[in-house]
């Protein structure tokens, strides 16, 4: 045989022989074998094979390092191409098909929920949390240490009430410094470490953010009272003589006057709550800029979302017009509380949610990050207007809050009956608008302690209530025990508010966590001070006893916490109202496509109650109790027609049902979002 040798090219002849390459059919000579140096270059546009050469050569097998032009020429061959081809056309088909089964699955699956929705956000005030140096005061290093507390308890979020550096005046809500720590509660570097620590737990941070004043000890205050020209608007200042009247009949939150006079600016400034806390001028963009910054630095340092403080006081009409008296026949002078007025002039001005959204934004832009969802939790008071309140979830086009607080109850202890309970959840579940997510709050450092107010007996059936709720709860410390108020004599008011007035004071609430039944509860296990008295019950309500009691408060948050968590109709399932009376609410919760779900039976009432569900078709004759908050109580069977709970008593009950209530009843019912369960495979789908 012979090949052509073109310009820059060589003939196979010439070549050296390959002893990988053997013809084992042949005798292994010339002419029956090609064989090419696979060191030498070849120039493959120059090399032409002849057609005669061609037609031998496809009689010989391929071979280790052979040249290009060879490999081209038995690739071309049909039973190599044929499966090439075939192979490349089978791996575009899957291709596709992959590329389309992912766009399905991601169409029909429901959203996953986000961390703030899946755990409750847990409170810790700092001051009361832990004392790890000895001083009777809580501090980080002292959160640090009990993080396994939260995980113990299935606690995912947790939101720290204020540790900026502060001259303490609200306990830290005068903010001296937005960009340090109190070195009362520690060092930048402490922080990092328990935000970092905190991470390692999977465990999320959320900060207090307080836009709408500072400390009058803050940087900005003392340049805006000497006229700085860049701060000298700073704050909302007005012309008033240092003894004459005030500038208008607005009032503080803390009571009297909001207008104090400064005689170093010779000018009144407006502080909502105390003169301690002059307000800020949001009309001044760069304030709104400075908090802007300041929302970056604490996303920089990884914090996983905010509480925002006090916001609907952010801005405040620029006439300064007084406001209206709610009773216009009390003589002006005797307007001294915020219930006196109508607060047309200083809440929830034009212009709050553009720079509550503007905020937004930002944590939008730092959500980006996969895993790294940045929440937004508003705290807004707005009693009756409860409108007001749910314009903080935002609109469908423009995103604000993950939720405002829901506080509402906050009032359950008013009138612990079943019938109540039922209108305060009612309230929220009818105004939020549609598709958003709900959340309760029964406690926080601003209020008495529930297990006070509400009574010691209904603390168990208040958390079942929280835990088994559609939505997001929020625990305040010590919840989870029942801890309770404690008593605070006149000359031991720590809280300006309670200086004010006594019977306002905020410290009875916010004593000391009881770890265990040692010294100061185990707050403080270095010096015999702590800032506020422990309550005396510690020894008995404390976290080490009552681990250690199947029965406790805190065993019951802890199973019915993770019993939310893992059970989808309690998560993520429709919530529907099926009774309420001067006694019990009841209500279900269960998923589409599940046969598992769930009834639950709260007594909020003095006294034992039988109710009768026999008209609730959906549900089975007979039912188990899976959890009773009456221990006891845990397993019963019970007639559908005779439901018996105890005073303050909740049953969590466990059915199993192939008729779902929802779909004929969609006027009791709610959902978020709707999800549906496909139990062949295993999965949640939108439906
Ligand atoms: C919020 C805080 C409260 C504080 C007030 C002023 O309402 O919860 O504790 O006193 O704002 O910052």
């Amino acid at each position: 045989m012979s090949l052509k040798k073109g310009p820059g090219g060589m003939e196979l002849g010439e070549c050296t022989r390959n002893p990988g390459y053997q013809n084992v059919e042949g005798d292994g000579s010339a002419a029956e074998t090609i064989n090419v140096d696979p060191g030498e270059k070849h120039d493959s546009s120059a090399l032409k094979l002849d057609p005669d050469a061609v037609e031998e050569y496809t009689q010989i097998k391929p071979y280790a390092g052979m040249p290009k032009e060879v490999l081209l020429q038995y690739s071309s061959l049909a039973r190599y191409r044929v499966p090439r081809e075939i192979l490349f056309w089978l791996t575009v088909a899957c291709t596709l098909v992959l590329v389309a089964l992912t766009i399905t699955v991601i169409a029909l699956s429901p959203r996953c929920l986000q961390w703030w929705q899946a755990s409750p956000v847990y409170q810790v005030y700092p001051r009361s949390f832990k004392d790890s140096n000895g001083d009777g005061v809580g501090d980080l290093k002292g959160i640090q240490e009990q993080l396994d507390h939260f995980l113990y308890l299935n606690i995912k979020s947790v939101w720290l009430s204020p540790f900026y550096r502060s001259p303490m005046k609200d306990f830290g809500y005068d903010v001296e410094d937005f960009r340090d720590i109190d070195p009362l509660f520690g060092t930048m570097q402490d922080f990092e470490e328990l935000l970092a620590e905190m991470h390692n737990k999977g465990l999320k941070l959320i900060m207090d953010f307080i836009p709408n004043h500072t400390s009058d000890r803050h940087r900005w205050f003392n340049l805006s009272r000497t006229r700085d020209p860049h701060y000298k608007d700073y704050y909302v200042w007005t012309d008033c003589n240092a003894t004459g009247p005030k500038p208008n009949n607005w009032v503080s939150v803390f009571g009297n006057s909001s207008w104090t006079y400064d005689d170093v600016r010779g000018q009144c400034y407006l502080h909502q709550f105390l003169k301690e806390q002059p307000d800020l001028n949001f009309r001044n963009p760069n304030v709104y800029k400075d908090m802007t910054d300041i929302i970056h630095f604490w996303l920089e340092k990884g914090v996983d979302g905010f509480r925002m403080d006090a916001v609907k006081h952010m801005l405040e009409a620029t006439h300064l017009r007084d406001e209206p008296q709610v009773d216009p026949s009390k003589p002006a002078e005797s307007i001294q509380t915020e219930f006196d007025l109508h607060h047309d002039y200083t809440y929830t001005q034009l212009g709050l949610h553009d720079m509550l959204r503007g905020w937004r934004a930002v944590l939008d832009v730092y959500s980006r990050e996969p895993g790294k969802y940045r929440f937004m939790v508003i705290e807004s008071y707005d009693y009756q207007e409860l409108e007001k309140t749910m314009m903080y979830y935002g609109t469908p086009l423009v995103r604000e809050s993950d939720f405002p607080f829901n506080f509402y109850l906050l009032y359950l202890p008013q009138n612990t009956s079943g019938l109540w309970v039922k209108d305060l959840v009612h309230l929220w579940m009818a105004n939020m608008p549609k598709g958003k997510w709900p959340n309760w709050v029964v406690g926080n450092h601003d209020k008495p302690r529930i297990a006070s107010s509400a009574g010691q007996t209904y603390t168990r059936v208040i958390n079942m209530l929280l835990l088994t709720l559609p939505g997001t709860p929020t625990t305040y410390y010590g919840e989870e025990l029942g801890m309770e108020n404690i008593n605070v004599t006149d000359s031991q008011i720590q809280d300006p508010a309670g200086k004010y007035n006594a019977s306002a004071s905020r410290d009875p609430g916010r004593s000391p966590m009881q770890w265990n039944g040692d010294m100061n509860a185990g707050f403080n296990i270095k010096t015999n001070i702590t800032w506020l008295p422990v309550h005396p019950d510690y020894r008995s309500v404390n976290v080490e006893v009552q681990m250690k009691d199947e029965g406790s408060v805190l065993a019951q948050y802890r199973f019915l916490n993770t019993l939310r968590q893992s059970e989808l109709p309690l998560h993520r399932g429709w919530f529907c109202y099926v009774h309420a009376d001067a006694s019990v609410f009841s209500y279900l919760r269960e998923l589409d496509g599940l046969d598992r779900a769930f009834l639950i039976v709260l007594n909020f009432g003095k006294e034992s109650a039988t109710t009768d569900l026999s008209s609730i078709r959906e549900l089975p004759d007979q039912l188990k109790v899976l959890m009773s908050t009456n221990q006891i109580n845990n397993g019963k069977v019970l007639q559908k027609s005779r439901i018996l709970t105890e005073a303050a008593e909740g049953l969590v009950i466990q059915y199993s049902t192939h008729t779902r209530f929802n779909p004929n009843h969609p006027e009791q019912c709610y959902v978020s979002e709707k999800a549906c369960y496909l139990s062949a495979i295993d999965i949640l789908y939108k439906c």
